[in-house]
């Protein structure tokens, strides 16, 4: 760009100094060897001037050009500046709320409680934590230990002492109730065991005030023992318990023949 614009100039400027039309002060500063040989060749000065016109013309239009470029560039440097200041004072309030968010979550967030604390729990903390939490766990599994019970001349409800599982602290060994925590099915058993003393052992499996199923067995020479299953739809706070009827006699020891279990299958 810059030769092309220059070797026209040389030649107006050359041609301007031989014809004494060029004004001492808008000589190009260009260096005296070029200004030299262009001279020496005076046959191809003869050009017309207007074309020199023309080009300081076009020069000047060049200057005003690039004098109009250099002020949009200062205004394109200021504009971008305050893009980056903005872009910035946003990024900062994303940031703000990203930590305002987090905030909140961790006030929102559900502390679960550890095995000891469950332990010193009411029941109704008991049942509260269950409904909050999104995917209850209750399961039970017990024995019955101690042995021969009864006869008595009323129904008793058996307290199986012996807790293998107590997942979600529904089963109460010390009144042998099971508390459901959530509504929800429940798959629920029972064994019922008799030693070899010609007596006979008899349950009912009770649902709140219901009695809902039974198992007997008779043991007459031998070991015997009979179980039963149900699954149940249970409401929250809904018991459930084994009752050793009037009559009949229970029997355990160390080998966990007498025992009642149950789970969740689905909460509701
Ligand atoms: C009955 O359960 C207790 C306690 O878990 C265990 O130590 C014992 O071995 C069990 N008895 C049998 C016969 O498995």
């Amino acid at each position: 760009m810059r030769a092309v614009i220059l070797l026209p100039l040389l030649l107006c400027w050359a041609q301007g100094e031989r014809d004494g039309t060029l004004e001492k002060g808008r000589a190009p500063a260009v260096e005296g060897d070029l200004q030299f040989e262009l001279r020496g060749d005076k046959t191809s000065y003869d050009e017309d001037s207007d074309i020199c016109l023309i080009i300081w013309a076009e020069l000047k239009e060049l200057r005003d050009l690039t004098f109009r470029m250099k002020v949009e560039l200062e205004m394109l440097k200021q504009e971008n500046s305050a893009l980056e200041a903005r872009v910035t004072s946003n990024k900062k309030e994303v940031e703000e709320i990203k930590r305002e968010n987090a905030g909140r979550m961790n006030k929102k967030s559900f502390k679960v409680k550890n095995d000891n604390e469950i332990g010193k729990m009411g029941k109704t903390d008991i049942l509260s934590l269950h409904v909050s939490t999104a995917k209850p766990k209750v399961a039970f599994s017990t024995a019955l230990t101690e042995g021969p019970i009864g006869p008595f001349n009323t129904d008793i409800t058996l307290k199986f002492s012996k807790v293998f599982t107590n997942l979600g602290q529904g089963y109460n060994s010390a009144t042998g109730v099971f508390t459901a925590p959530v509504r929800g099915i429940y798959f629920i058993r029972f064994n019922v065991f008799q030693l070899k003393q010609d007596r006979w052992a008899g349950f009912y499996l009770y649902h709140n005030s219901r009695n809902v199923m039974g198992a007997f067995v008779g043991s007459y020479g031998r070991h015997e023992s009979a179980s039963n299953a149900i699954i149940l739809q249970l409401e929250q706070g809904d018991m459930i318990f084994i009752n050793l009827l009037k009559g009949y006699t229970a029997y355990d020891d160390g080998n966990n023949y007498t025992t009642f279990s149950g789970f969740l299958l689905f909460p509701l």
